[in-house]
């Protein structure tokens, strides 16, 4: 009898623990804001963007970008968020959230240009980290 109690409070116990991580995992635990901005010359032809999150919530987000325009989410998940440009015949696939390289800065900004995708914390000062693909 009493086993029975204390096995069915174990298991309760350990559902709800087993619950709790999973609510911590996929929940907004907001982590960074990622910002994608168009920044092609003006009157260039709009960026075809497509972005997700490595994991098991996948909620891929896609949109296309105009000349100034600036896509912004929120990075819940602890994980590696990529995403895929195209624009006319050329292409490219980047790493737009990477926790190790990211995280801390609370903010990341890319800007998508003819020569390639720029990365920044601030806003600010700006490195390539990604190039354009022709197939
Ligand atoms: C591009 O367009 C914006 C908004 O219309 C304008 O403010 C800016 O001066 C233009 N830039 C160039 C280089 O023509
Ligand atoms: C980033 O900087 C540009 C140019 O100074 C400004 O127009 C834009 O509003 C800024 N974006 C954010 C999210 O602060």
């Amino acid at each position: 009898m009493t086993t029975w109690i204390s096995r069915f409070l174990f298991l309760a116990l350990a559902w709800s623990f087993i619950s709790a991580v999973i609510a911590f995992e996929e929940n907004d635990n907001h982590l960074a804001v990622v910002h994608i901005i168009n920044s092609f010359p003006n009157n260039s032809e709009p960026v075809w963007v497509q972005c997700n999150s490595r994991g098991r919530k996948n909620n891929p987000k896609e949109f296309t970008l105009k000349v100034g325009e600036d896509f912004q989410w929120d990075v819940t998940l602890n994980t590696l968020y990529y995403c895929r440009a195209l624009w006319g015949r050329v292409f490219a696939s980047w790493h737009v959230f990477q926790p190790r390289r990211d995280v801390s800065h609370g903010t990341v900004y890319w800007q998508i240009r003819q020569d390639g995708f720029f990365l920044s914390w601030d806003n600010s000062s700006w490195v390539k980290r990604e190039m354009w693909e022709t197939e």
